[in-house]
């Protein structure tokens, strides 16, 4: 049967993980909170909302809702804001070509994330029409590593959790990935992601045997 091959956006299709920095930064620094690229670490695959209340936390600043929903627009429009110009060139190395193989091979391919941002980050960069499904932060109640984004993008593609293959660069996405029955596999540091069941620095480092080896 089919395998769907399920990616995270931020961090592991293209580098805008720098760019949530710099907008959150800006951010931090108006409130005089310090935010640095450890912080930065803490709030990678967590959910706009959970990453204004992190930030907050390490300033120890209390706010009212109303004062919180300001900040959140404001840290979007800033975000939005390096996005503009945004193209192909921004696409993670690698990427196209496992896009590429997965589709030559008839399999199936959808997006699991966070951000309510996905959809023109997947037009901008011209990768759209790989897709097959699209979950993003605006179909989902529950943020990873609670599975329900993976879940809904295995539903739409009707594939068995089993046969899903997820790709992600955050802790709480391997976790989520993995209390789903699917198989993990790790983008980034291998110590940070150590939970998945198998890593690759990048997708350059992934060779298509690998995907290869999955199918059936
Ligand atoms: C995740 C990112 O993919 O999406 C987080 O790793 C981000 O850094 C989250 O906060 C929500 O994204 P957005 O685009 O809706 O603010
Ligand atoms: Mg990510």
């Amino acid at each position: 049967s089919k395998k769907a091959f399920i990616f995270d956006l931020d961090g592991v299709i293209v580098d805008t993980a720098k760019y949530h920095f710099l907008a959150w930064q800006k951010l931090a620094q108006e409130l005089g909170i310090e935010f640095t690229p450890e912080h930065n670490e803490e709030l990678k695959g967590v959910s706009r909302v959970r990453s204004l209340d992190i930030i907050l936390a390490l300033g120890n600043v209390q706010a009212s809702q109303e004062d919180k929903n300001k900040w959140l627009i404001k840290k979007n429009e800033e975000y939005l804001s390096y996005l503009v110009d945004m193209d192909e060139s921004e696409l993670l190395p690698g990427v196209i070509n496992v896009l590429q193989f997965i589709k030559e091979k008839k399999q199936l391919i959808a997006l699991g994330s966070a951000s309510k941002n996905a959809r023109p980050i997947l037009e901008k960069t011209g990768i759209l029409h790989f897709f097959d499904a699209i979950v993003d932060g605006n179909d989902v109640a529950n943020a990873k590593p609670d599975p329900e984004v993976f879940l809904r993008a295995a539903k739409l593609v009707k594939a068995n959790n089993k046969n899903c293959i997820v790709f992600e660069d955050s802790v709480a996405g391997i976790q989520a990935a993995n209390v789903a029955n699917m198989i993990s596999v790790g983008i980034g540091d291998a110590e940070i992601l150590h939970e998945a069941k198998y890593n690759f620095k990048d997708f350059t480092f992934m060779d298509l045997s690998f995907i290869e080896a999955l199918l059936d």
